[in-house]
């Protein structure tokens, strides 16, 4: 099975958690980052995962331009979906129905939600004040959650 992992990320937490789930599932996972990576050849690739954080309660259009325009080819494939987010419980659940196309949703059976990072160091003043007056919190926080990501590969591996 060879696996392709396109996301998105804003201040390095998806990327952190997209290395963690490669060195989960197989040493020939390619990774993709939408942002500087612009050839992505989806035929190369059995298995799709897809997914990024959620700012704003959105994830990164560029990524959510990429799954429509490639949708059908996207539905032959093998599919993997994940959003990281501050949220937990039903916001998350709304956060990735809001994520991804419906068709794609309906064909995956691996739903990945791995949890999230405020690092207050990378946020620009804006962002600084939102997350002050909607979180809070005034120091980095972390709640990556492993188990998740690693529940998550092992799904993948037996699709
Ligand atoms: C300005 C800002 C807005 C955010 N909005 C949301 C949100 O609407 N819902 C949520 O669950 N998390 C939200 N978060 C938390 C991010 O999803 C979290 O920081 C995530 O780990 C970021 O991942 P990234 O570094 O890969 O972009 C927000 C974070 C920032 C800085």
């Amino acid at each position: 099975m060879k696996f392709a992992i396109i996301y998105a990320t804003k201040h390095g937490c998806t990327d952190k958690c997209v290395h963690t789930l490669a060195n989960n599932l197989d040493d020939n996972t390619v990774l993709f980052n939408i942002e500087n990576d612009k050839i992505i050849n989806i035929n190369d690739y059995d298995s799709i995962i897809l997914g990024g954080s959620i700012h704003a309660g959105t994830i990164n259009k560029k990524l959510f331009g990429f799954m429509e325009k490639n949708l059908d080819i996207l539905l032959q494939k093998e599919l993997g979906l994940f959003i990281c987010c501050m949220f937990e419980g039903d916001q998350a659940l709304d956060q990735f129905r809001n994520a991804f196309p419906e068709a794609l949703r309906n064909k995956t059976k691996a739903h990945g939600f791995f949890g999230g990072e405020l690092a207050i160091e990378k946020m620009n003043l804006f962002e600084k004040a939102i997350i002050k007056k909607v979180a809070n919190i005034e120091e980095s926080v972390s709640k990556i959650n492993y188990s998740n990501i690693k529940a998550f590969a092992e799904k993948m591996k037996s699709l």
